[in-house]
């Protein structure tokens, strides 16, 4: 294993004030959001709306990397020249989602483990030869009664540490993405438990196997209520509740840690990072930035899916709403542009 291959790629990912931008959706889940806006959901519509994410002039000044799916990393753009060299131009690194999405766990009803370990060592080879430097794994989490168990924590753990293994190997950095989902009534309070004993398992199995943990960029979820739960909550004390946890069960030799926005409305994505880098919190042992599809990419799917001749309208929102993530990656949302940039049509 390089090492030094795999720290220089991390800092380039997570360091300030830039972040990453996920678009690594797949093909139905493309389809839910296209029918929405009565876009069709085939593979050259596909590539027209990924073709302005990737073309959108300027995104380099906030976005460090791309998380690409299997269907992007091989595209064009309409001139012909291939989704990786534009990103590679602009200095952008190039991931691939390389799992193959969750499956039901075994005797354990409403829980899921990821799959896609089959093949996975030939793929990060093809990916790398296409210019991948960094890939994605993300395993899902329900909160409910009597879910997550022990048992498909551990299991899911296990799998990110042949995940990480393999990547490592090839060279190319590992994003491991524990997340546990919105979905539910739950508390603030119910999230942070779930999340920390998660997180202490995930790193435990992969501390246990001895993976090179700078080289690696854990991918989490916020500290959030349900989404079906009537409590209110402040940011204030989703960011504290967030930076609190992930300083007691992330290992300060991480090479980062990034968020995902997870269906919280776009704008608070961006403000409870932002208090995260206030001062009032403390130093931080981690970079800590974004990698949020939604949270991005809401307006500019509206704009475009509405209207698909907009192309520049919906990259200047693309771009408006990754300047505001990057400068909340720094701490200087609010306090520069919370009334100017935060209020794009939505
Ligand atoms: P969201 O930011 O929309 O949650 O997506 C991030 C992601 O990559 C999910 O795997």
């Amino acid at each position: 294993m390089n090492e030094k291959i795999l720290t220089d790629t991390v800092a380039r990912l997570v360091t300030p004030p830039k972040g990453i931008l996920a678009i690594d959706e797949g093909t139905k889940t493309c389809a839910g959001r296209f029918e929405k806006l009565g876009v069709p959901n085939t593979e050259e519509k596909r590539r027209e709306y990924r073709e302005l994410l990737i073309t959108a002039p300027g995104i380099e000044q906030f976005i460090s990397g791309y998380i690409l799916f299997d269907e992007t990393i091989r595209q064009k753009a309409k001139n012909g020249v291939t989704f990786t060299s534009i990103l590679q131009s602009k200095g952008i690194e190039i991931g691939i989602k390389v799992d193959a999405g969750p499956l039901d766990f075994t005797d354990h009803p409403g829980e899921k483990v990821t799959s896609g370990l089959e093949g996975l060592s030939e793929r990060l080879k093809e990916y790398k030869k296409l210019g991948a430097t960094f890939a994605k794994w993300r395993a899902v989490y329900t909160i409910g009664e009597a879910v997550p168990t022990a048992a498909c924590m551990k299991k899911n753990a296990e799998i990110f540490v042949k995940y990480v293994e393999l990547c490592q190997e090839e060279g190319i950095v590992p994003i491991v993405e524990p997340e546990i989902l919105m979905d539910g009534d739950h508390s603030l309070e119910k999230c942070y438990e779930v999340t920390s004993v998660n997180l202490q398992v995930v790193f435990d199995a992969l501390k246990a196997a001895k993976v090179f943990l700078p080289g690696l960029i854990l991918k989490t979820n916020m500290i959030l209520p349900g989404k079906d739960s009537k409590v209110a909550v402040f940011n204030r004390e989703i960011a504290q509740s967030t930076v609190r946890c992930l300083k007691e069960k992330v290992p300060a030799e991480i090479g980062g840690i990034v968020f995902l926005s997870g269906g919280q409305k776009d704008e608070d994505a961006v403000i409870n990072l932002d208090l995260m880098h206030q001062s009032l919190i403390g130093p931080l042992p981690w970079p800590l930035s974004f990698s949020y599809s939604r949270a991005i990419q809401n307006p500019v799917l509206r704009t475009w899916g509405q209207n698909p001749g907009q192309v520049t309208r919906a990259q200047m929102l693309l771009v408006a709403a990754a300047r505001n993530c990057s400068l909340a990656s720094v701490g200087k949302y609010q306090h520069e542009d919370f009334k100017k940039l935060s209020r794009h049509p939505q």
